[in-house]
């Protein structure tokens, strides 16, 4: 089976598509074969970021289920180790995704025939958005230093972590536990995911047991973007520990991207960064990190 990387982070602007098309490149650069897919329905425009045309046929065709496999709607790119799947169709919106359409994508990501595939997510916490961001390995959140974006990013954890609570809920009977957490005005004292998981463990510690079994598996890798200064890079940590202390999420710190002019200079050619700047520091930070997620075990001491 496959690995899957998916980029998410709540915000549209931020460089997630940048990110995934780097990551990407970088991968094929250390001799892995990746399938990068735009799931960034509405906007699609991970094309751009690899400088290619729309293909001709795109998820759109997949998910109407005028082809029948992925295989049909993936494009061999120039460059060597790289299949691309576009998202790209105006009309076609994330959250239009019926449950049979996702089912069978997320089937059809599992069945690629490249070991890597790496998900560009679109903004927003849509379910559809958080359940693909779910069926990761590596669910990498990425966030910029702007309030706007770091709230943004912590919404958009959040918001997958109830997901990921909801899924266990019918199994373990915990329904209206989570339908109550979730209405902020809820007098159980209730205000964050940890505290839900603390309250079913005094409530009905055997259900608290088997939820915490389910959820062990959610961890998020924090991808920092467009830093600037010393204190920008300290924003990491303090998130990974804001994440544990009120959310009861474990994130791990995976690294950060400079901002660099490059980036947009690169867009605008139509070139990407990765091959258009191999010595930048940026490229050396994109390949470390990619170094980092492929070894998850080394992952919670990166910085
Ligand atoms: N590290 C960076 N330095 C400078 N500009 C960046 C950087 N990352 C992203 N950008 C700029 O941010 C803009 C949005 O990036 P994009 O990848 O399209 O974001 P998203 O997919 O999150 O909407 C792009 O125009 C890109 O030039
Ligand atoms: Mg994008």
């Amino acid at each position: 089976m496959n690995t899957i990387w998916a980029i998410g982070g709540g915000k549209g602007g931020i460089g997630k598509s940048f990110i995934s098309s780097s990551l990407a490149i970088c991968l094929t650069r250390m001799g892995k074969s990746v399938t990068l897919i735009d799931l960034d329905l509405g906007s699609a425009n991970l094309h751009t970021c690899l400088g290619i045309k729309i293909p001709n046929q795109t998820l759109s065709d997949f998910v109407s289920g005028r082809t029948h496999s992925l295989a049909d709607v993936t494009t061999v790119t120039e460059i060597p180790g790289l299949n691309f799947i576009s998202g790209f169709n105006d009309a076609l919106n994330i959250a239009d995704l019926n449950r049979d359409a996702k089912n069978r994508l997320i089937h059809g990501l599992r069945s690629l025939p490249t070991p890597y595939v790496i998900l560009d997510l679109g903004a927003g916490t849509s379910e559809n958005t958080l359940d693909f961001f779910l069926a990761a390995d590596q669910k990498v959140v990425a966030v910029t230093p702007e309030p706007t974006s770091i709230e943004n990013a912590y919404r958009f954890m959040k918001a997958s972590y109830y997901r990921k609570l909801r899924e266990a809920e019918s199994e373990l009977g915990i329904q209206s536990l989570i339908e109550a957490a979730m209405d902020s005005r809820n007098n159980l004292g209730i205000k964050s995911p940890a505290d839900l998981v603390r309250y079913i463990h005094q409530t009905n510690p055997e259900a608290g047991l088997r939820l915490s079994n389910k959820i062990s598996d959610f961890s998020i890798q924090l991808l920092l973007n467009q830093v600037r200064t010393r204190q920008d890079i300290e924003l990491g940590h303090s998130m990974k520990s804001v994440c544990k202390k009120y959310f009861g999420i474990e994130a791990n710190y995976l690294g950060y991207i400079d901002h660099d002019n490059a980036v947009w200079q690169s867009l605008r050619k139509r070139r990407p960064m990765v091959i258009e700047y191999p010595y930048s520091s940026i490229v050396g930070q994109f390949l470390q990190i990619s170094k980092n997620l492929l070894n998850p075990a080394a992952l919670r001491a990166v910085i």
